[in-house]
């Protein structure tokens, strides 16, 4: 089955939904049961999660079947044994974290990761006596250097969100598989679409679905999918942890996800040429953006994914004070200032990554940094936004 095949009919069957095209939303806290022998059958998980299956009904806090029906989907498109969803790409990520590491623990995270995954290790996870290192995303197979005999994660992000550096993320599988470690990777940027980490060796993938599964701006959810071996160990932490999503996020979620595929194609199309547009301009220094050929990522890229998101950022050729930025900025009439992506519309950000890394330097302290989402308005819009922006800019 082709991508785009499998996301439209990925978690749903209509004879099991009274005939309707959608899963409908089951919005409910208590769950009743017919038989003492049910209620026997549902309470034995709560004692010994050896005995717990995915997508078992208790709980309205441990998802109705609205729930289930987005989990199944995102099991199936990234190609696991199952997923559960959370109520923001954050819950999912710190969950899977709190999964696999305790007290005492050791674990080694990407330096471009995004900056709130920074702040709950440096912050929440070394108060729990969990201690981090940073390793460098360039680092490879040399990521052994960094195993420490307590080391039981390594977080991996690729791109990272900022800076767009891609990691060897079979390289670094290869050797966290050999020493025992389990990897988790934030794989929101191709958002299971443009590549799949479960095929390269990584064990638990996290995305935030806020962004392209969802893909219009209204909702906050996230995932992690798992294989069968990490399933209990996940099951327990996303229990404790409370973190499910409402029935109405995760049918919203489905709503959008039919057609990510399409949208991140147009996005990709779009993106790649607005990049080459951009790398032509006099006021750009520089584009990050893996999909084009210029880039220092580009062959692992074309190695291990089959798109790209629609998200990169742009150096500028030198830095502009706030005022001559704010007559570019504040004047674009379809790039939007905001935080998160992936959404229908385009987005434009002034960034300075260089207080979210701690051990390796971010060369373009001394420029203007923009990054850009692009989204599905006409290209030539995009273009000729952009350009009366630079022209302001240079006023
Ligand atoms: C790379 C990345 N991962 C995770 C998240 C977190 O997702 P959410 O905003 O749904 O918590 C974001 C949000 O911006 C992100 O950019």
């Amino acid at each position: 089955m082709h991508e785009a095949t499998r996301i439209v009919h990925a978690g749903r069957d209509p004879k099991e939904q009274g005939w309707m095209v959608n899963p409908p939303i089951y919005q409910s806290s208590t769950i009743v049961f017919p038989t003492l022998k049910d209620l026997i059958y549902a309470e034995r998980g709560y004692s010994n999660n050896d005995l717990v299956e995915p997508y078992e009904l208790k709980y309205g806090r441990y998802g109705t079947q609205t729930n289930f029906a987005l989990e199944r989907a995102i099991a199936e498109i990234d190609g696991g044994y199952n997923s559960f969803v959370t109520a923001s790409g954050a819950a999912a990520i710190n969950t899977a974290l709190v999964a696999f590491l305790k007290q005492g623990d050791h674990m080694l995270l990407v330096d471009n990761v995004y900056s709130p995954t920074r702040s709950f290790a440096d912050k929440f996870l070394k108060k729990l006596g969990i201690e981090t290192t940073y390793y460098d995303p360039k680092i490879g197979e040399d990521i052994k250097k960094l195993i420490k005999k307590n080391t039981k994660v390594i977080f991996l992000e690729s791109p990272g969100s900022l800076s767009f550096e891609i990691q060897d993320v079979p390289a670094i599988c290869k050797v966290a598989k050999k020493m025992g470690v389990v990897t988790i990777i934030d794989n929101s940027w191709a958002s299971g679409i443009y590549f799949k980490p479960l095929e390269h060796g990584v064990d638990v993938v996290v995305t935030a679905l806020t962004k392209y599964i969802n893909g219009h701006s209204d909702v906050m959810m996230g995932s992690i999918t798992v294989q069968e071996k990490h399933f209990r160990v996940m099951y327990e932490a996303f229990r404790y942890m409370a973190v499910t999503a409402t029935p109405f996020s995760s049918y919203m979620v489905q709503r959008g996800m039919r057609t990510t595929k399409i949208r991140m194609d147009h996005c990709f199309k779009s993106a790649l040429e607005l990049a080459q547009w951009l790398e032509a301009r006099p006021e750009v220094e520089k584009v990050l953006y893996p999909a084009l050929e210029s880039d220092e990522n580009h062959k692992l890229w074309k190695r291990d994914f089959t798109g790209a998101a629609g998200l990169f950022t742009i150096i500028l050729d030198r830095k502009y004070s706030n005022e001559s930025l704010a007559r570019m900025v504040d004047k674009l009439h379809y790039y939007a200032m905001g935080y998160s992506w992936g959404g229908y519309e385009s987005l434009i950000l002034p960034i300075d990554p260089s207080g979210v890394r701690s051990i390796t330097k971010w060369a373009h302290s001394n420029k203007t940094c923009l990054r850009i989402n692009v989204g599905l308005e006409d290209i030539q819009d995009l273009k000729d936004d952009l350009e009366a922006g630079f022209k302001r800019l240079r006023k």
